[in-house]
């Protein structure tokens, strides 16, 4: 497909959690995943940590970098690397390890107890209750 003939976004499916969501051509899967809220394991994000490594089982992808971090095998066998790959077509994962960022668990936030307050100790000491 001609670069300038590009359709504005491409499909994204997730499996096997069936998840979907669009990509532009000049979007890199990791960052479209990300502002759909779904999250694929990564770190580096510029294709040399291979933290992102995922199974692509159908579509076509380019690179944004020349040399990313896969041997010729791996991209023989469907490997690519999420964080510098841009959708040239619809395009399936198998990513089991992918997370629903708005369904992730929420952190919690634990609070120390607060201090008793000297003031309102002194304030209480003076209350008087008359019946
Ligand atoms: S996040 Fe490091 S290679 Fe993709």
């Amino acid at each position: 497909m001609d670069e300038t003939t590009l359709p504005q976004a491409f499909r994204v499916t997730l499996l096997p959690q069936q998840w979907t969501f669009d990509a532009s051509p000049d979007q890199t899967l990791l960052l479209a995943g990300l502002a759909a809220g779904i999250r694929l394991p990564h770190s580096c994000r510029n294709g040399t940590c291979r933290a992102c490594i995922t199974q692509m089982t159908a579509g076509d992808i380019q690179y944004r970098i020349e040399w990313p971090g896969l041997s010729r095998e791996e991209k023989q066998e469907g490997w690519i690397l999420p964080c510098v790959a841009q959708p040239r077509s619809d395009i399936t994962l198998d990513a089991p390890a992918a997370t629903h960022i708005v369904n992730a668990p929420r952190p919690v936030v634990l609070q120390a107890p607060r201090p008793p307050d000297p003031m309102a100790s002194d304030r209480d000491a003076d209350v008087r209750v008359s019946t």
